[in-house]
């Protein structure tokens, strides 16, 4: 029996379980690497279903970001707004314009439109846009000069370090807070010591912002 297999085939059973293993480890790493890159397309516009331009919206037309981000100064999640707001204008604006043909399609169809995140922090990752908004941290600070922007992509690499940064030091980049949708707003020369006077003002908790628990719970 021993001579049905020629004496070599142990040897080839084994390499050929041990080059599967490192076949398999070697595209798992691929992939990661791959949605690292995937995930970290800094200063890239992603693509979407309607080339809506923030610089025409909330820069020309001037409306406030809570026009259309809603919850954003009461809830984690900043929100994007549905069809219906954009048909607060558009039902009479630029009715039949082909740029605004997917637009009208969701609201016939009433679907929404299938917008593509930009910013997507992984699962583990704990964020909340409205402590930011309410102890003085300004949209442009994340998400760069918004209102200049047609497309809309990643300003920041939203890294843990990055995150740190300003947690360590959050005296660096803190204004008032009737500032925060100001996206003209520019540090004052005492920037430093304006800051201080601010996280004292805010009662901004200095240890909470360093504590593992506080983003990864
Ligand atoms: C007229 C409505 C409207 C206004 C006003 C508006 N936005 Fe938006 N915003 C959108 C829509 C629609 C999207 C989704 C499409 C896109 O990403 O371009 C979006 C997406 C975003 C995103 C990316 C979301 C993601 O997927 O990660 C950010 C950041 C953002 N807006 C910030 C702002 C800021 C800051 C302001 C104020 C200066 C603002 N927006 C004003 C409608 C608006
Ligand atoms: C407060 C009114 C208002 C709201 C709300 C609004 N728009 Fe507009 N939109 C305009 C005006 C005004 C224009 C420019 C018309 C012109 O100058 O020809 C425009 C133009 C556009 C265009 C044409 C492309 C361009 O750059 O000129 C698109 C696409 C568009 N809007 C998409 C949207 C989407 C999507 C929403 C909802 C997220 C939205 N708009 C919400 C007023 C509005
Ligand atoms: C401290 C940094 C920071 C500030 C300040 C900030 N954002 Fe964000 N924003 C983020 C991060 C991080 C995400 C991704 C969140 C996630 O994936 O869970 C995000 C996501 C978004 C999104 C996508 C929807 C969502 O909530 O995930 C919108 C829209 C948005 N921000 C708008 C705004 C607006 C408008 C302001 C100012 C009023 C603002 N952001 C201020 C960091 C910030
Ligand atoms: C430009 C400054 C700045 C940046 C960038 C920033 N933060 Fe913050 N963060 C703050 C400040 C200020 C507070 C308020 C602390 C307080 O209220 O005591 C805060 C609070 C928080 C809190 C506590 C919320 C709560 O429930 O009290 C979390 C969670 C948090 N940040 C996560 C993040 C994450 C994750 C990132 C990166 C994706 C980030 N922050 C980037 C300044 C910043
Ligand atoms: C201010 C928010 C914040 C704090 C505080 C924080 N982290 Fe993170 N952490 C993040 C973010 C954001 C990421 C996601 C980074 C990415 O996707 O590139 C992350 C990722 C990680 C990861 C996964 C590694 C990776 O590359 O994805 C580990 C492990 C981790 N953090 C451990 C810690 C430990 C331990 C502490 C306390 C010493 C800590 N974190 C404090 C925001 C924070």
């Amino acid at each position: 029996m021993a001579q049905l297999f020629p004496p070599n085939a142990n040897a080839f059973a084994k390499w050929s379980i041990i080059g599967g293993l490192i076949l398999v480890v070697l595209l798992v790493w691929v992939m990661a690497a791959y949605a690292r890159i995937a995930n970290d397309r800094v200063g890239v516009p992603v693509e979407q279903p309607v080339a809506f331009s923030h610089r025409l919206h909330a820069g020309e037309l001037g409306l406030s970001c809570l026009y259309c981000h809603t919850s954003v100064d009461t809830a984690a999640f900043a929100g994007i707004p549905s069809t219906e707001t954009c048909m607060s204008c558009h039902t009479q604006i630029r009715v039949g314009d082909p740029r605004l043909a997917v637009v009208q399609a969701s609201w016939d169809t009433d679907t929404r439109i299938a917008w593509n995140r930009v910013h997507d922090l992984a699962d583990h990752v704990f964020f909340d846009h409205s402590a930011h908004i309410n102890s003085g941290i300004g949209c442009s600070e994340c998400h760069g000069p918004v209102h200049q922007m047609d497309g809309m992509w990643k300003n920041e690499p939203l890294t843990m370090a990055w995150c740190l940064d300003c947690h360590r030091a959050p005296e660096l980049y803190i204004r008032p807070r009737e500032e925060v949708f100001n996206m003209d707003w520019q540090r004052p020369a005492d920037q430093l010591a304006f800051g201080h006077s601010l996280v004292k003002a805010y009662d901004i908790n200095r240890d909470l912002l360093m504590q593992c628990s506080t983003c990864h719970q």
